[in-house]
């Protein structure tokens, strides 16, 4: 088993970030809701990374509150990350202030828990799957030059997370937000949604798999109420 609970420091505020692979997936980490929510999923594929998702948010909510992972209890929401709680040994759940961002692929999954007071977003694509074409999908005209001559895949995963990290809703398309990155260095500066520019910046890093990755992590700048 290897995974990892570590915290990261993106925009001067620390983060606990898991990652874990679904391999090494036990279900014994599971509540009974949670169970019975893995028994009634699609298929394999959804399986092994809807389990995998789950227990690296656990793992970061773990480590961010000193509890073992089976203590946590994650309830799905639909075209949202799910809300942790944690269990007391009689059963009850109480819940957690922390927010989390989940990202999977090919039974991978990167999670962030953090605070709610800030914005922050996960995503993890297949290293090289991307093509330049394709991200005319996400890009809008005033971001095709920046990202020019960028990989399309890193592109993809920081516009991916800053759309979850901006915890916008699925009827918002990615081209929505939109990247600006600094000249020559690539680095993400901010993220203009609308009228509105925020800064941000980004960690990103490849995953040695039988099919490398590549995993960003955004951290927006924007205060949250
Ligand atoms: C939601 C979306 C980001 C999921 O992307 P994906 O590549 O399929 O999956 P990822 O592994 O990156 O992320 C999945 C996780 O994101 C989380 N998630 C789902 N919706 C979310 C949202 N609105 N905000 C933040 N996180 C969200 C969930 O935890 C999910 O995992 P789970 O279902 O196992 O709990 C994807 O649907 C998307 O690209 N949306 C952009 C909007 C869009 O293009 N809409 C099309 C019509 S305009």
């Amino acid at each position: 088993m290897s995974f990892a609970a570590t915290s990261v420091s993106v925009a001067g505020a620390s983060h606990t970030l898991a990652v874990a692979c679904s391999g090494e997936m036990r279900l014994c980490a599971l509540t009974p809701r949670e169970q019975r929510e893995y028994a009634s999923l699609p298929h394999a594929a959804r399986k092994r990374d809807w389990l995998a998702g789950r227990y690296a948010a656990k793992r970061a909510l773990a480590a961010r509150w000193d509890v073992p992972p089976d203590r946590i209890e994650l309830a799905s929401i639909p075209g949202a990350a799910p809300r942790p709680s944690l269990r007391n040994p009689a059963g009850s759940c109480s819940p957690l202030p922390d927010r989390l961002t989940i990202a999977h692929r090919d039974g991978i999954a990167l999670a962030a828990a953090f605070p709610s007071t800030i914005l922050v977003g996960v995503d993890i694509e297949r290293a090289g799957e991307l093509s330049p074409v394709e991200l005319r999908y996400i890009l809008s005209e005033s971001e095709r030059p920046p990202c020019d001559g960028v990989d399309p895949t890193l592109v993809w995963v920081l516009k991916e997370a800053a759309w979850k990290a901006l915890g916008l809703t699925p009827r918002t398309p990615l081209s929505s937000p939109q990247l600006v990155l600094r000249a020559h260095t690539q680095e993400l500066v901010a993220v203009r949604l609308g009228e509105h520019e925020f800064p941000a910046c980004a960690a990103v890093s490849r995953i040695d798999a039988s099919r490398p990755l590549i995993a960003a992590i955004v951290r927006i700048a924007r205060e949250v109420s």
